[in-house]
This record gives structure tokens, C-alpha cells and sequence, in this order.
């Protein structure tokens, strides 16, 4: 079987952000599967403008979104929502994320983003995603990572592993099912 091209998506673009950090720890774990090809999408290495206005650069996002197969949105909780720059990334694709599996992994203060993965959930059943039913919330985000990139959380790791054995099964199943069948969206 092909490996799973899976997208870890870092959905904050502020400086000094934390979302690369999260999203390097959910990338190491998820690459130790043979089963899955990790890849980062940034967003904060595209310029996509809150106007959806059509641009090479949208069309180089809509690319690299139509290259997956499945993603885990590492997302903050910004005013108990999700960030605008992922937001207007949601909004900016619109074929290239259906019928494909999503998994959350947010995190923030001592709600630990799940307002925001809540949210994401709506967003993405919009967008004909499947969303998975674990997710993984870090609260007090600063304080789990040490210099090294290791985090403390022990639950945390146990509910990425489930969440990454959901999103393997899942894309085994849409996979096989988009190529028999045209997605009827
Ligand atoms: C504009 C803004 C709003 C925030 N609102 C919340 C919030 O509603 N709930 C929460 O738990 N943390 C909140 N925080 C704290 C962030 O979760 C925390 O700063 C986190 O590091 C942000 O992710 P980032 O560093 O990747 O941008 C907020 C931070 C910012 C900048």
C-alpha cells in the first residue's frame, strides 16, 4: 500500500508563535509510522489573502492541499475561536479538502484550545471532511515543551497515537472509495 500523504498543518502565522513547536512534536511522532508521509504545511509560508481572491499563491495552497490525503490541524484558541489566517485557509480551498480524514490538535490556556477544535469540527463537516473523534488538547501550551521539543504529557502522547491510528483507517477508506467513485459533494 502507498503511504498515507499526511499534512500537519501549522494553523497560526503570529510571531513569535508557538504552533511550530506543537506541530514538530505531532510530526515526529506521526513519522515513526511507516504507514504515513509526513508533511508540513505552514501557513505561514502562504500569502493568502482574506479576500479569497483567486492568485498564484492560492493556487500553489489549493496544490498543496490536493497532494493529501489527511490532515491534523494544529490549531491555538484565539477569543475561544479558531485563528483567522486558518480560517481563511479553510475558506480558500474548496474541493481539494473533501471526503479526506482531519484530526485536531490545539492548544492554549487552561482551556487548552478545544473551543477552537469544537469549532473546527463544524468547519470541516461544511467542507465534507471526516473529522476525527479523538483529539489531542494541550493546556498552558508554554509550559508542556521542554528546550528540546520533548513534551511532559503523557495522556497528550496517548491521544495522538489514537487519533493517528483514526486517521490511517479513515484514509485507507476514502482513499480506495474516492478512486472507485466520484465524491457526490
Ligand atoms: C489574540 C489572542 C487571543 C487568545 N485567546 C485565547 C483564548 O481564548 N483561549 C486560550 O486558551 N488562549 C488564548 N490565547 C493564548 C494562546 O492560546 C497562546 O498565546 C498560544 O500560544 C497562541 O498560539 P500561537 O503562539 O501559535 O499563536 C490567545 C492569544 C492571542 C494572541
Amino acid at each position: 500500500m502507498q503511504p498515507i500523504q499526511l499534512a500537519v498543518v501549522v494553523g497560526s502565522v503570529r510571531a513569535g508563535r508557538v504552533g511550530p513547536i506543537v506541530a514538530e512534536w505531532v510530526r515526529g511522532i506521526a513519522a515513526e509510522r511507516n504507514t504515513l508521509e509526513v508533511v508540513e504545511v505552514d501557513l505561514a509560508e502562504f500569502e493568502l489573502p482574506n479576500t479569497l481572491i483567486p492568485s498564484d499563491e492560492t493556487e500553489r495552497f489549493t496544490r498543496a492541499i490536493g497532494a493529501c490525503d489527511a490532515f491534523v490541524f494544529v490549531t491555538p484558541e484565539y477569543n475561544h475561536g479558531v485563528p483567522g489566517s486558518l480560517k481563511t485557509a479553510l475558506d480558500t480551498v474548496k474541493y481539494e479538502w473533501r471526503a479526506k480524514p482531519v484530526g485536531f490538535v490545539s492548544y492554549g490556556g487552561l482551556g487548552g484550545g478545544v473551543r477552537a477544535t469544537e469549532q473546527l469540527r463544524q468547519i470541516t463537516a461544511e467542507l465534507h471532511m471526516v473529522s476525527v473523534r479523538d483529539s489531542v488538547s494541550l493546556h498552558r501550551v508554554r509550559k508542556r515543551f521542554d528546550s528540546a521539543g520533548g513534551i511532559d504529557d503523557a495522556a497528550a502522547v496517548d491521544a495522538l497515537g489514537r487519533l493517528l491510528d483514526q486517521i490511517e483507517w479513515w484514509a485507507d477508506a476514502v482513499t480506495g472509495a474516492r478512486q472507485r467513485a466520484e465524491y457526490p459533494g
